[in-house]
């Protein structure tokens, strides 16, 4: 008999990746971090005083909360979108205090207890807590390589089953970095109007395009065909994890679509999660974080222009190529398995992620972050290239 519920994991040890990096930490042994995705930890110029000023200059003095969020958050956020063609109405818009509390929000609202969601993989473990937190099951669709990564829509349909209630896009994916083409939106929404399922688009990288094609769909947002929930915020697009305000963008048809936002605030009332300063200072945050924003796209465009340039002499690896986002994905020769990589490596002073992280079916995958500093980056992966190119 347990104290505990078993919404999560009974087993709460530590991988072996995880024990080995706490024991070179433990032992005073440096290590290159190819893991880095906290943009304040990566060395840029970074606007602390400004977003402290911000926080402090926008405090109302009385506390009167919105179960959507302030309304000036509300129109800070239309008014940004503008750059992006899009204009919704402040009232489709609700404020939550991360992207993860989003998603937690739409799956009490979409999914009762044992139903079920199709999400891509490989892709973001969080989900997986998320879902097992709130009850819910996931089923898995697939992404699939070949030249660029795409959505097996066949698989689509094979993970659906009678209690499945809506589908998780990631636009752009991570840590694959690929984004939807109109071909594939085209027919995931025909899917899920077919079927009544909801999507739930995770837009928070779509800021970050790393290609000329990255920004064939700009959003999922605007169909009439089923309900849509964009989720975006300040974390990925302004660069701002720790001040923790994200949004959801409801759309579809207009009376499901009301309906859905009025039940979102019953959820949203309960816990009224977002603190009152972060929201009145929104307008300006936003300003803000351009300036971080466009540091990040020269770190990421800067490494990855590297990585392009020295993989092209280890012909043993392969990059497969990121549309957007924070990542890139290696695959190394398949002599050993992704974990048995990334522990070697990690004893020889570089720390990488396994694809197994993120639900590679495919051996011999690892994942690095495209943030961490060029020196710190050139450095790691070029120990990473001389190694698996032995
Ligand atoms: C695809 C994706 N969505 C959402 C999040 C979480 O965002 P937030 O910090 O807003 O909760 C992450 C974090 O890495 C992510 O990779």
């Amino acid at each position: 008999m347990s104290f505990f519920s078993n919404r999560l994991r009974t087993d709460l040890s530590r991988n072996p990746l995880t024990c080995l990096l706490e024991e070179r930490r433990g032992s005073g042994l440096d290590t290159l971090d190819l893991t880095e995705s906290n943009p304040t930890h990566v060395d840029l110029p970074y606007p602390h005083r400004e977003i402290a000023d911000a926080l402090a200059r926008s405090c109302p003095p009385f506390y009167e909360p919105h179960p959507r969020g302030l309304r000036c958050a509300r129109e800070a956020i239309s008014t940004w979108l503008g750059h992006r063609g899009l204009s919704p109405n402040p009232d489709q818009l609700l404020i939550t205090s991360g992207t993860s509390e989003a998603y937690s929000f739409l799956f009490k609202l979409l999914l009762n207890p044992g139903e079920s969601l199709l999400v891509p993989r490989p892709s973001y473990p969080l989900l997986d807590f998320i879902a097992a937190l709130d009850g819910v099951r996931l089923r898995s669709y697939r992404l699939v390589h070949d030249r660029r990564w795409r959505v097996d829509l066949d698989s689509l349909e094979e993970a659906l089953e009678d209690r499945t209630r809506a589908v998780v896009v990631i636009h752009p994916n991570n840590p694959t970095g690929s984004c939807l083409s109109d071909e594939e939106a085209a027919g995931l929404l025909n899917f899920c109007a077919r079927n009544s399922l909801a999507v739930i688009s995770d837009e928070v990288f779509l800021e970050y395009p790393l290609t000329e094609t990255a920004s064939r769909v700009s959003s999922l947002e605007g169909t009439q065909e089923t309900l849509v929930f964009c989720l975006d915020g300040l974390s990925k697009s302004a660069g701002m994890p720790q001040v923790k305000l994200s949004w959801i963008r409801a759309s579809g048809p207009a009376t499901l679509c009301e309906e859905a936002l009025q039940r979102l605030d019953l959820i949203s009332d309960t816990f009224l999660s977002v603190g009152t300063p972060v929201q009145a200072a929104l307008p300006r945050l936003l300003e803000i974080g351009a300036g971080v924003r466009a540091a990040l796209q020269d770190r990421l465009a800067s490494n990855l222009q590297w990585l392009r340039h020295q993989m092209r002499s280890v012909p043993s690896c392969s990059l497969l190529e990121p549309e957007a986002g924070w990542n890139a994905v290696l695959r190394l020769p398949a002599v050993r398995s992704d974990e048995a990589w990334a522990l070697e490596l990690l004893r020889k002073g570089v720390y990488v992620q396994p694809g197994y992280f993120y639900d590679f079916t495919e051996e011999a995958v690892l994942v690095v972050s495209l943030l961490p500093p060029e020196e710190l980056f050139r450095k790691g992966l070029s120990q990473v290239l001389a190694h698996a190119g032995e």
